[in-house]
């Protein structure tokens, strides 16, 4: 089955009570439920993890190349300024794994610094503004990815 690591950044652990109006009222622990069971339904073994820690998040980035693993990140505020971030997100799509950027709002339609990712020119695409259906359309896009390369020839 291929494994697909589900990365949230920086303050992702305090959705349902920040800024509910932007996120939503669910919490990561519903997000969590939620990919595990798109995943599962998808035929992909998902695994999702959150950290405010940039170093962790380099290492779990470090840690889908090892493992083979595809990747649906959510670099969170990282995405606007992490080079260090985008630099390991780069080694996800340049060894041939899959990395989707997802966004729970529209980045796009908020304050001006949120406008450009760092992250977004070495993603395999991005999918934003659809709430926890961002992280859905990722997998979903995830799957039907993997089910192509495995008609080719
Ligand atoms: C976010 C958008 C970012 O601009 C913000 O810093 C976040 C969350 C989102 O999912 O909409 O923390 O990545």
């Amino acid at each position: 089955m291929d494994r697909v690591l589900v990365l949230n950044g920086p303050n992702l652990g305090r959705l349902g009570v920040r800024e509910p109006e932007i996120y939503g009222s669910a919490t990561l622990a519903d997000l969590r439920e939620a990919v595990v069971r798109w995943g599962a339904a998808l035929g992909l073994d998902v695994e999702a993890r959150q950290t405010d820690d940039e170093a962790q998040l380099l290492a779990w980035l470090h840690e889908a190349v090892d493992a083979r693993a595809h990747v649906v990140l959510n670099p969170a505020a990282f995405t606007h300024y992490s080079y260090a971030v985008r630099d390991a997100a780069a080694q996800v799509t340049t060894s041939g794994l899959l990395l989707v950027e997802v966004h729970l709002s529209n980045p796009a339609a908020r304050e001006a610094f949120r406008s450009h990712s760092v992250v977004g020119a070495v993603a395999t695409g991005t999918v934003a503004g659809f709430g926890f259906d961002s992280y859905r359309l990722a997998l979903e896009a995830v799957g039907a990815r993997l089910k192509s390369d495995e008609a080719r020839p």
